[in-house]
């Protein structure tokens, strides 16, 4: 590494990354429904990184016009996000064979190997979310071209494990497709490590909310500026008969009214005037439109602010571009720190500089 300048030995570590995204940067804008729309995801591609659509619940129509909107305030290559539980997937996935859309990762639950090979044969790279070293060597199997493992820290829907756990059982195992790390990254020095520990990138959706781009209500942006990372809480399950998805989220009155639905659902059971199918219905219904309310209505106490922890470190409305220089620039100075380490030049070090601290409010 000695003599070579940290950009270049940054470019080292994520070399495989930015050559499967084809940008500069190995950092992808994680999908976020309603958020990552034309402006965000333009802007994070122009950037250097890699924007990603959030199809969400867009009707085939919709995502083609989106995608056409998208190249037309960017050249840079960008990916979809498909929920594979959408009732119009096959539909969906032809709209991206004929946008000749380059990736395509699909969320959600696992994806199915028709899904998988329909991508494939069009010519589209495919992605997919790995919670668990079985279920990442299960998807290499089924031909997906890469990974995202997410942990819990993550803003939206999560599951159990932690980041750090899931990157150290996975990462050292999984060597022929590369691998992308999401979930709680907020600064360069974060990057820097899952990269040495074998990530080809990584994946952020908290930090960019905040981003001049996004469309999010100034109401949305506010909440996360003011919150510190112990406000993005995963929602809480009462009842195992009436399992609850775990989705991060700011905590507010929707987090608490939340509860005491379930509450009063359960007891309702219990009591015999709902059948058990019925109730769960009733649970699961509570947050219908609910991330639209807040991302674009701004109701910020009735909608889902969801969030990840990061989100402390989420100090003000940024350019988008600003973003990705400050998380290159901390990353370039966690390399060249690392260099001087190694060659005993310790005199000369110094730490990256803090984020900004905010008042928490949890
Ligand atoms: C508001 C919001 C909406 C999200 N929506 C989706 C989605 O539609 N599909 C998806 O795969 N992930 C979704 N995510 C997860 C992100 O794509 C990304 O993986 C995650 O934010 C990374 O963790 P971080 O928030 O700690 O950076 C969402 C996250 C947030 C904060």
């Amino acid at each position: 590494m000695t003599g070579s300048s940290p950009r270049a030995q940054l470019d080292r570590l994520w070399q495989r990354g930015r050559e499967f995204l084809g940008c500069e940067f190995a950092i992808m804008g994680g999908a976020m429904s309603w958020v990552s729309e034309r402006h965000l995801v333009a802007a994070i591609s122009n950037g250097g990184g890699f924007g990603v659509l959030a199809c969400g619940s867009m009707t085939p129509a919709l995502l083609s016009e989106e995608i056409a909107a998208t190249e037309q305030l960017t050249r840079q290559p960008f990916g979809v996000n498909l929920i594979s539980m959408h009732p119009e997937l096959e539909a969906l996935i032809a709209v991206c064979i004929e946008h000749r859309v380059g990736h395509v990762v699909l969320a959600g639950a696992l994806p199915s190997t028709v899904s998988i090979r329909r991508l494939k044969d069009g010519g589209v790279r495919v992605m997919s979310f790995a919670p668990a070293l079985a279920i990442a060597r299960k998807l290499a199997r089924m031909g997906v071209d890469a990974l995202i493992i997410e942990g819990n820290e993550a803003g939206g829907h999560v599951g159990p494990v932690s980041t750090s756990v899931l990157a150290q059982e996975i990462l050292p195992e999984v060597r022929d497709i590369p691998v992308f790390v999401a979930g709680g990254i907020g600064r360069g020095e974060a990057i820097v490590s899952y990269l040495e520990m074998g990530a080809s990138g990584v994946q952020i959706g908290t930090r960019f909310v905040c981003a001049t781009e996004s469309i999010a209500h100034p109401r949305f942006k506010r909440a996360f500026i003011k919150a510190g990372a112990r406000d993005a809480v995963a929602s809480v399950q009462l009842d195992p008969r009436f399992p609850v998805i775990p989705v991060r989220a700011l905590a507010n009155e929707a987090t608490r009214r939340f509860l005491d639905t379930q509450r009063e659902v359960i007891a309702r059971y219990y009591s015999g005037e709902l059948t058990q199918k019925e109730a769960q219905l009733e649970i699961e219904h509570f947050w219908a439109g609910a991330l639209r309310r807040a991302v674009i209505d701004g109701d910020a106490e009735t909608g889902s602010l969801m969030a990840g922890q990061s989100v402390g470190m989420v100090t003000q409305e940024q350019p988008t571009k600003q973003i990705l220089t400050e998380l290159v620039a901390q990353a370039e100075a966690t390399v060249e720190r690392r260099r001087r380490q190694w060659a005993g030049d310790d005199a000369l070090l110094s730490v990256g500089s803090p984020t900004e601290t905010k008042e928490a409010t949890g």
